[in-house]
């Protein structure tokens, strides 16, 4: 089991309260830090550049941590002042003049240290980088993960808001690729909205595990100190604790749970971009020049290429979860150096998933769907056929042998004439015995085909309408969502800098 020793050189300043860094604790740590300073490893081992990502958050932690430590009279106030107003310091002058180090938070407690002396070490009483790069990583990616759940919101918005322009516009409806029954653009894009609304869920519960603090946990074991683990939670916005201490320590669930949730999202994502890019190919839609690139050899081309991208996306958050999975299964408690390499993965993914969102929304939101194509395409390949069936079964005649006459009808056309003699040779009485020619007629157009499939979520435009409004209604709900998640954070923050300046 690795123990994160840093500790121990602030307990041991605390119990020599006195020391200097000429003096033997001093000297010791000096000794310890020079020995472990990983040698021809130690760029290996550093995580310092890739942890820029959780300065931030890392400050923040610290901040919470000093003003708990400091209410708990585990430090005293004026040491917990010159920490917090070192902090300050080190914020303002950024991840980039942070001394060389292990990671971020070794690097800035020796920046702590480097401007107020070994009181500095005080700031990492009480708890270790395990239950610190934890609660960093939480506090980082709940952000990350809010800004991807608004990213769908405003792809549902967008989808919501195309498809309700395009209730009426009808288009080839596919399965296997093959044409297989009238829909709309609006139905098509509604249903992609619909999936999105998982997507969104599926972020927002995984939030509500992210969101716990681990703070506290110290290496894994607790701590003797005092310490007020509800406080630190609050003053960071967290909406409660992780409270198992080798729990709080080892957990990367939340990294697998928001990772599989932004692959889920870029699957989805995915599908459209697929369909977009399929659409281009036949001429049905056009992307706006934004959203396309040419050739550098073929003048004539206008290739869909940030779909292309998008479609690409999903293989690498597909990757960065099974990463992130491979490096966690079989670690034992409590804290391993592989967990160093697992919240990256997370982050990655995050980013690129929500960046793909956005150019999927903004290419949904300028294209241009070319409606007389669609409708010339509608019906092609007889794809209104199980709309016929549809009638013959509901005047009577049973759904399977409907079917059948239907089948043999499309061996001879897709007119009326067709299903007219293939109803002569399978049927005991003649079509008109069971429907007239205009109800034939009108199954036979695609647009009609459309507004009789009428069924709660299908494609009648009434029907996609009635969808869309209910839409609306989820998509504000969201956005609400996402909305006080934010301000209970930001309102976590001001507490948390108001406290702060309290020591000042
Ligand atoms: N950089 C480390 C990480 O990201 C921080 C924790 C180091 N803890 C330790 N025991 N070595 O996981």
């Amino acid at each position: 089991m690795s123990d994160d020793d840093r500790g121990d050189a602030s307990e041991a300043d605390r119990a020599a309260p006195e020391a200097s860094s000429g003096g033997r604790n001093g000297q010791q740590d000096v000794v310890r830090r020079e020995r472990f300073s990983g040698g021809p490893a130690r760029g290996f081992l550093s995580s310092l550049a890739a942890d820029e990502r959780i300065f931030a958050a890392d400050l923040a932690v610290d901040r919470a941590h000093v003003v708990m430590l400091a209410e708990q009279g585990i430090v005293d106030a004026e040491d917990a002042a010159a920490i917090l107003g070192a902090l300050a310091e080190i914020e303002r002058a950024g991840h980039g003049a942070l001394p060389d180090g292990e990671d971020v938070h070794a690097a800035i407690e020796t920046a702590v240290v480097d401007r107020v002396g070994d009181r500095g070490g005080r700031m990492h009483t009480a708890r270790s980088r395990n239950d610190e790069v934890a609660a960093c990583i939480r506090y980082r990616l709940r952000t990350d993960v809010l800004d991807a759940a608004e990213a769908t919101v405003e792809a549902r918005e967008v989808l919501a808001d195309v498809a309700a322009d395009h209730v009426e516009t009808v288009m080839p409806g596919y399965t296997h690729l093959q044409p297989a029954q009238p829909t709309t653009v609006g139905h098509h894009l509604a249903s992609y909205e619909s999936a999105l609304t998982r997507d969104t869920a599926r972020l927002l519960d995984a939030y509500g595990r992210i969101n716990r603090s681990p703070l506290g946990a110290a290496a894994f074991a607790g701590t003797p100190f005092d310490v007020d683990r509800e406080r630190t939670a609050d003053l960071l916005g967290f909406d409660g604790l992780v409270r198992n201490s080798m729990d709080a320590a080892s957990a990367r669930d939340f990294l697998v749970e928001t990772t599989a949730a932004v692959a889920a999202l870029a699957t989805t994502l995915s599908g459209l971009a697929e369909d977009l890019v399929v659409g281009a190919s036949a001429g049905h839609v056009e992307f706006d020049d934004d959203y396309a690139s040419t050739s550098s050899i073929m003048p004539q081309k206008k290739n869909p290429d940030t779909m292309e991208l998008v479609r690409a996306t999903a293989g690498d958050a597909a990757a960065g979860l099974n990463g992130l999975l491979s490096t966690l299964k079989g670690l034992p408690r409590a804290y391993n150096r592989d967990l160093q390499r697992a919240h990256g993965h997370a982050f990655e993914a995050v980013d690129a998933v929500r960046e793909a969102t956005e150019v999927a929304a903004g290419a949904v939101a300028t294209a241009d769907w070319q409606v007389e194509t669609l409708a010339a395409a509608a019906g092609e390949g007889f794809s209104t056929a199980t709309g016929v069936a549809d009638l013959l079964a509901a005047e009577g005649v049973p759904f399977r042998t409907a079917h059948e006459v239907v089948a043999a009808a499309a061996e001879r056309g897709d007119d009326y004439e067709a299903v007219a003699s293939a109803a002569a040779d399978r049927l005991s009485e003649p079509l008109t015995a069971y429907v007239d020619r205009e109800a034939v007629e009108a199954a036979l157009d695609p647009a009609e085909s459309v507004a009789a499939r009428d069924s709660v979520g299908g494609p009648a435009p009434e029907a996609v309408a009635a969808a869309l409004d209910d839409a609306r209604d989820g998509i504000a709900a969201d956005g609400d969502a996402v909305a006080d998640r934010r301000a209970a954070l930001s309102a976590a923050a001001d507490d948390l800098a108001t406290e702060v300046a309290t020591y000042a």
